[in-house]
């Protein structure tokens, strides 16, 4: 037999098992409301103890259908953003920080890569390049940039006269991504990803201090500067932090729109003249 109750009895019944010392109310498999759509709540399943033969229903005031009564057992929260600041932060250089941020377990993207990919270049370089996230390639080699996109980029940036190899500041770059890991399936990071990582990226160019940054494509924009649209950004100097930053089409959508390259020439120029200003 089920008896319906009101809210008032219910709710005597929740604090009279209070008193006896109940804690939590499980189901078999944990169930987090704040995340069911409203529909699934009233498919979600009642303890066996609630529909037993003679066992109470609960009734909702308005609606008359059957709820399992909705108490929400907490789960920890992590606040992956503050630990990553609080990781970041910490490190006193670059291989620290390469290696905090290669321990960072909160980033679901790291259980998803072979390798964790920090940066390559020269870190005194006067030029960072910040670019998305690796793909195929780069999480197999743990090296950004080394793909058909990679390439690309190296004879863009070659043809200004910077290289990843030379030790020479003023005629090297610098290399890394918004991401360290591959997101799978090449997707972009995601806005939470991002947010999580920013405080690495953040820390990553305070440590290389670099004299310019260089922004390829729509997410790196979203990370530093908080804004996409890259092809309405791209060419205009502008400022990421306390340095000053160009954005410019990503290599991979030069691969797709070749004759997008004439506008890229164009931004390479503008960083070059930069340069020889000693601005
Ligand atoms: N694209 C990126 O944005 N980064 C890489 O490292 C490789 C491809």
């Amino acid at each position: 037999m089920t008896m319906a109750i009101d809210w008032t009895l219910a709710r005597a019944l929740l604090e009279w098992q209070l008193e006896l010392g109940v804690t939590d109310a499980v189901l078999a498999e944990p169930v987090d409301r704040f995340v069911q759509p409203a529909a699934a709540l009233d498919e979600a399943p009642m303890p066996p103890a609630m529909t037993a033969p003679g066992a109470v229903s609960f009734a909702a005031p308005d609606a008359g259908a059957p709820l399992a009564p909705a108490v929400h057992v907490a789960a920890p929260e992590i606040d992956a953003v503050a630990l990553a600041t609080q990781a970041a932060q910490r490190a006193r250089s670059l291989p620290d920080l390469a290696e905090a941020l290669a321990d960072f377990a909160p980033c679901e993207l790291r259980r998803g890569a072979r390798n964790c990919v920090f940066s390559d270049g020269n870190p005194n370089a006067q030029v960072m390049i910040v670019g998305e996230g690796p793909g195929a390639e780069e999480d197999k080699l743990g090296k950004p940039f080394v793909g058909r996109a990679g390439q690309l980029l190296d004879q863009m940036f070659g043809a200004i006269g910077l290289t990843r190899s030379s030790p020479d500041p003023a005629a090297s770059v610098y290399i890394t991504n918004t991401v360290p890991w591959r997101p799978p399936g090449n997707r972009e990071p995601t806005p939470e990803e991002l947010a999580m990582l920013r405080p690495f990226l953040l820390r990553h160019i305070e440590l290389a201090a670099p004299r310019v940054l260089v922004l390829v494509g729509n997410v790196a924009c979203d990370a530093l500067l908080g804004r996409r649209g890259i092809l309405r950004l791209r060419g205009h100097w502008t400022q990421a932090g306390d340095l000053p930053a160009m954005p410019m089409t990503h290599p991979a959508y030069l691969l797709r729109n070749p004759a997008a390259k004439r506008e890229a020439w164009a931004d390479l120029l503008s960083i070059k003249a930069r340069l020889a200003s000693g601005l």
